[in-house]
């Protein structure tokens, strides 16, 4: 009598892949990141990592948030967060351009840099040119004691645990908990925003990780679609505002592990040339969940839906209206609109990986890419 098993079998507890693990693990790494970084009143967020004193807070003209693919598109979440909460300028650069185009940078600008392993020979580069030129600089990461960690002024850790695939999953949305902290804690100490409305995001983000457990139950759902568009070569993401920000996570997960070619794109610019590539079936996805921006979607996803696509919409609970403009919906539970990322990423990387399950890749190790990406 003996029992097969190896390591790797043991540490994926029962899933096929550590992505999907990664997938499941979402609710623990929102309870853990947020852990004791909100008041037991729930009204306020502690972050006593950051040491920046209220004058140096009131001190911060702008800020530049830095990163390489997945967290570079939580840094474009963060950058709406932080502008809407704190109401401070922000700018959002991918690493790899940031030192290339002569940024104004100056004592009174604040970094932030986003990544999961800490290593990333751009992010690491962008890090010391924002100290060399006088800035602080705030890291957000997954690994204490990390390169990136160890230079920065502050670390703000994402207690997301170890994350294996190399397709990004619960870092990412670790990182969005960061920057939903990271603003609400600004805001407080700026008083840009009402005490309401602090309580009203705290009380969202509390509501996450049941509500992405509720998402995680329709999994099959997810599962059905992506077999549908394996066989397809082309696909389309389209959202506005947060929307948006989330496509390009969405599209990029789907490249990286499926290799199915997509492009995420603002949904107003389809009009200004990409309405050119919409032919008949081909697959668009359509994030809407922000409503003050739903009828303009709305609009967007007739244009495609004329040209044949065949439409799956992201949408809120009960939302009616969307369900009639397209062919099919997922949907998601309703929260605070800045919130929204933190939950409709997650059927996105359910796709990515069904899509690349049934065509039959290795979903944790893709090809010509490395977990962490040490050259420049
Ligand atoms: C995400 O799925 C990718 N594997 C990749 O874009 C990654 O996010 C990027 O290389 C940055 O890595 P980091 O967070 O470790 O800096």
């Amino acid at each position: 009598f003996y029992v097969d098993w190896d390591l790797m079998t043991a540490e994926k507890a029962g899933f096929d892949h550590f992505m999907l693990k990664e997938i499941h693990e979402q609710p623990k790494a929102y309870r853990d990141t947020m852990g004791s970084r909100i008041d037991a009143s729930g009204e306020r967020v502690v972050l006593n990592e950051v040491k920046l004193t209220p004058e140096q807070i009131w001190d911060i003209h702008n800020i530049h948030i830095v990163a390489c693919g997945t967290a570079y598109h939580a840094g474009l979440v963060g950058k709406s967060v932080i502008e809407q909460l704190a109401r401070i300028p922000v700018e959002a650069d991918v690493a790899s351009e940031y030192r290339y185009r002569s940024p104004i940078i100056t004592k009174h600008t604040l970094v932030i840099v986003v990544s999961q392993s800490g290593e990333t020979a751009d992010t690491l580069a962008a890090l010391r040119e924002a100290k060399r030129c006088g800035a602080r600089v705030i890291a957000i990461t997954n690994v204490v004691g990390s390169s990136v960690a160890r230079e920065a002024d502050d670390v703000i850790v994402t207690w997301a645990g170890p994350e294996i695939a190399v397709a990004s999953t619960k870092a990412y949305t670790s990182q969005l908990i960061a920057f939903y902290l990271l603003g609400l804690h600004l805001a407080q100490t700026l008083g840009t925003q009402d005490a309401a409305v602090i309580r009203e995001t705290i009380e969202g983000l509390k509501k996450l990780p049941e509500q992405v457990e509720e998402i995680l139950n329709h999994a099959d759902d997810i599962k059905q679609y992506a077999e549908q568009i394996a066989s397809h070569k082309d696909l389309f993401f389209i959202g506005r505002g947060l929307d948006y920000a989330v496509a390009l996570e969405g599209s990029l997960k789907l490249k990286e592990i499926s290799y199915i070619h997509s492009e995420a794109y603002a949904a107003g610019e389809l009009k200004h040339g990409t309405l050119a590539l919409i032919e008949d079936g081909i697959p668009v996805i359509a994030l809407a969940t922000q409503e003050q921006l739903l009828e303009k979607t709305v609009s967007n996803i007739k244009e495609v839906k004329a040209r044949g696509a065949h439409v799956l919409g992201i949408a809120l609970e009960g939302n009616h209206e969307l369900g009639k403009a397209v062919d099919l919906v997922f949907e998601i539970p309703r929260t605070v609109p800045l919130l929204t990322p933190a939950l409709s990423v997650v059927p996105l990387q359910l796709l990515a990986y069904y899509a690349s399950l049934a065509l039959g890749h290795d979903v944790d190790k893709p090809r010509n890419l490395a977990k962490s990406v040490t050259v420049e």
